[in-house]
């Protein structure tokens, strides 16, 4: 049997994983946990669980916002990663899956390809999470629209403009996310960087080019690195390719007055993004790296506890 006793376990590996009236609740419950810790009253709804965090790639805010979320709640953060554990010596991912479950409640993981990911997540027999993979982020999706949530009220509707590297895990995490939240995406990328057509849905999403055009009469900015983990050698070509597509304060003057800027974080200052931008009024992005943690603390209790 495993931690997770004998209930059929539910895993977070794409934001679709849950349904749209799932995601909301998450939400609101992510708000409401914001407002508890505001008041000091953060619940202990994780009391004698325990939660494994598995990193193959660096990180400083999803690390941390899991291990504050499962502290918080009561419960007891498990880091692991490739460097001092056994996966630096080749134990079979799956072999480590089903270990690791047997000793904690959920598994977070950060990985390579979706294979990797899905690999370790059919030999968990606790619920896993994508802690980032090459092709998505979900729970940086979470945060985001969260922030964007309480910023303006509701998302729906919204015309949201991402700007950069079409084909990275981000904007294809973004791309879901405009189903199941309703609002409209515009991703301005080079043809080179564009997602798979399939993942695209013609209906509320427009793939552009001109950066000139990105901003254009759109309510939120968002952009991510250009180079992501694992694509190191790649700097010198992506450079050059996305040359013209940092968000500075002149595409920004083209998006509504009231427009805000959204980074997942970290960001390179002077690539995808100035530093007027990234640190200026219209940035939400340090609330934006908070509700990482509110949201990581309603999406555990989701998996764990309902
Ligand atoms: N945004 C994000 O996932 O940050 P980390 O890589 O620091 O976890
Ligand atoms: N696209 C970036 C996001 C980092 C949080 C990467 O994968 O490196």
């Amino acid at each position: 049997m495993s931690a997770s006793g004998t209930k059929t376990k539910r895993d977070f590996l794409k934001l679709s994983d849950f349904s749209r009236d799932e995601l909301f609740r998450l939400l609101d419950r992510a708000t409401e946990l914001a407002k508890l810790r505001r008041e000091d009253r953060s619940p202990r709804t994780l009391t004698g669980k325990t939660v494994a965090l598995v990193f193959e790639k660096a990180s400083t805010r999803t690390r941390l916002s899991f291990e504050a979320a499962v502290s918080e709640l009561g419960g007891h953060p498990m880091n692991v990663d490739t460097q001092t554990s056994q996966m630096s010596r080749g134990e079979p991912l799956a072999d480590t899956a089903r270990v690791v479950s047997r000793y904690a409640h959920a598994v977070l993981f950060r990985t390579f390809s979706s294979e990797r990911l899905h690999t370790f997540a059919n030999a968990a027999t606790s619920p896993v999470i994508n802690g980032l993979s090459d092709d998505a982020h979900p729970i940086q999706l979470l945060a985001d629209v969260q922030t964007l949530r309480e910023h303006f009220g509701s998302v729906e509707g919204r015309l949201v403009s991402f700007v950069g590297d079409g084909s990275s895990n981000m904007a294809r995490s973004f791309l879901e996310a405009a189903s199941l939240f309703g609002f409209k995406l515009r991703l301005v990328c080079p043809e080179a960087f564009s997602p798979p057509a399939a993942e695209v849905d013609a209906a509320i999403t427009t793939i552009e080019r001109d950066p000139k055009a990105a901003a254009r009469g759109a309510d939120v900015v968002v952009t991510d690195v250009w180079t992501s983990m694992g694509q190191e050698k790649e700097v010198a070509e992506r450079l050059r390719a996305f040359a013209g597509f940092t968000v500075d304060a002149t595409m920004m003057r083209t998006a509504k007055p009231e427009a805000v800027v959204l980074h997942c974080l970290p960001a390179h200052r002077g690539e995808e993004i100035t530093a007027d931008v990234l640190d200026g009024p219209q940035s939400l992005v340090w609330d934006e790296a908070e509700n990482r943690m509110h949201t990581a603390k309603a999406l555990l209790e989701a998996l764990i506890i309902a």
